[in-house]
């Protein structure tokens, strides 16, 4: 009997298992093949591609089709290399047209921009696929929150692209280093940032220019404004949107906790206001109420030097944890008033600093008195993986019924809240409070 569980039978029975419940190895062993999950890619630009890059290296996904606008640059690309690592696959202009030919899909990869999202999402999700969307979930609140509704309704899995919820230095972090050696003890203020240099807007070949009409339909204004859309209002939400979204997540996963209230300021400073609608930097302080008490984020996207990189710094009254998505970054710092680490070092939840391996183990280890104090590591890295092949792992193994979502819709959709309405402080230019429903949908 379990010999005849289908492919395409066994993922709608594991669908609603993501959500919670676990597989038995025996059911899945029972399936075999019924492991592999089609997929279809809609949007094969930089985000589709590096998403594409880690999906060929994971088992089981086949690609079955793959929809882009941009016929001749992307879509063609994309079609033609994923054929090359032998998957046949359908390519397509229009997402309607790919969901009405293709009846043995399991799940879609979305990488399309912002304000497509919901759209996409909601018409994957109503045609009985399990959808993969990347951040920002969408440039509108309205369109995050139907996303949500839609994935409660359809009872399919919507995994937003927050992919640190997924990366095994961050999942480290907070569960070892945060919760269970408690190393930061109460958190009382945090400093996020992402510096990126200043740059060229985006711009094609003529050879491969979209004509007009196309353009028009999916809602562009011209080939540089589809170019350069992150920069648009209606179509992005700037780069503190685009950026931010990553790191204000982490903030309220580490902190257990929404924010109460936000402040912030910004501009256009820098370039060209008609092509650069949205901020080009912006600074913006948040509150959080924890059972701790008040913490006090800072955040900043900056994007006219990138000598800062980019970073998450929590600290504590016993402690900071400096972590970034980028390896390079990544030290525990223990204030001279917390007991000895020694245990947690060799408990493997940090690496002790190199400069403490060799000197005098009672050296003044104060951040007061120091400039570099010593640095314990993160003994933690991504296995050799991408930064996206986690994520995008837990998504097919929650479709298989193995794991639970790490970011789920209501995921995303409290981190919209949290990020949209900074652009909103800097447009008001006051400090917005959030309501506790607010979050909720
Ligand atoms: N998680 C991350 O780290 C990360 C990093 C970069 C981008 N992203 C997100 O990925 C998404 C795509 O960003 P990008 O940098 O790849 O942008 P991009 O402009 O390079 O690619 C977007 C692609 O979508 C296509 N497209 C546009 N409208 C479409 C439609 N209606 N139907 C089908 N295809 C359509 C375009 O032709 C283009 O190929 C954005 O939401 C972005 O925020 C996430």
């Amino acid at each position: 009997m379990e010999n005849k569980i289908d492919r395409r039978n066994f993922m709608r029975s594991s669908a609603a298992i993501g959500a919670g419940l676990f597989v038995a190895p025996s059911v899945l062993a029972a399936a075999g093949k019924a492991d592999d999950i089609n997929i279809a890619l809609l949007g094969a630009g930089a985000q589709g591609r590096v998403l594409t890059d880690s999906m060929l290296k994971i088992p089981g996904i086949k690609f079955r089709a793959v929809c882009d606008i941009w016929k001749s640059y992307n879509l063609g690309n994309m079609s033609r290399l994923l054929k090359k690592y032998r998957h046949e696959n359908n390519a397509y202009v229009d997402y309607r047209e790919m969901l009405d030919k293709e009846k043995d899909l399991d799940a879609v990869v979305i990488a399309t921009p912002d304000f497509w999202h919901a759209e996409h999402t909601n018409a994957c999700l109503e045609a009985g696929l399990h959808v993969y969307c990347e951040k920002e979930m969408s440039n509108t609140l309205e369109g995050a929150k139907s996303m949500v509704q839609t994935a409660k309704k359809t009872g399919k899995l919507l995994q937003i692209g927050h992919q640190r919820r997924s990366n095994p230095r961050y999942l480290h972090c907070y569960n070892r280093l945060i919760k269970e050696a408690n190393l930061l003890n109460r958190i009382t203020t945090i400093n996020g940032q992402w510096n990126r240099a200043a740059r060229e807007d985006y711009a094609a070949l003529p050879k491969y220019h979209i004509d007009q009409a196309t353009l028009t339909k999916y809602g562009f204004k011209s080939m540089p404004q589809f170019m350069n859309w992150r920069w648009y209002k209606g179509l992005g939400g700037g780069p503190f949107v685009d950026l931010g979204s990553h790191q204000i997540d982490i903030f309220a996963w580490f902190l257990g906790a929404n924010p109460s209230a936000v402040i912030a300021n910004g501009g256009t400073d820098y370039y060209d206001k008609k092509t650069h609608e949205w901020y080009d930097t912006v600074m913006a302080i948040y509150e959080y109420q924890t059972k701790q008490g008040v913490v006090r984020a800072f955040y900043q996207t900056i994007t006219t030097n990138s000598s800062q990189g980019y970073f998450e710094t929590f600290m504590g009254d016993k402690g900071t944890l400096q972590i970034s998505e980028s390896a390079s970054r990544g030290s525990v710092y223990r204030e001279s008033s917390a007991p000895q680490w020694d245990k947690w070092v060799k408990k493997g939840i940090i690496k002790a600093p190199v400069a403490e391996k060799k000197e005098d183990k009672s050296a003044l280890l104060d951040v007061r008195e120091t400039l570099s104090p010593p640095a314990f590591e993160i003994p933690i890295g991504m296995g050799g993986k991408k930064y996206h092949q986690p994520h995008l792992e837990n998504f097919f193994n929650a479709i298989r019924g193995k794991e639970k979502l790490n970011c789920p819709a209501e995921i995303g959709y409290e981190t919209a809240v949290a990020v949209l309405k900074a652009n909103e402080a800097v447009e008001a230019n006051k400090r917005l409070e959030f309501k506790k429903d607010e979050f909720e949908v």
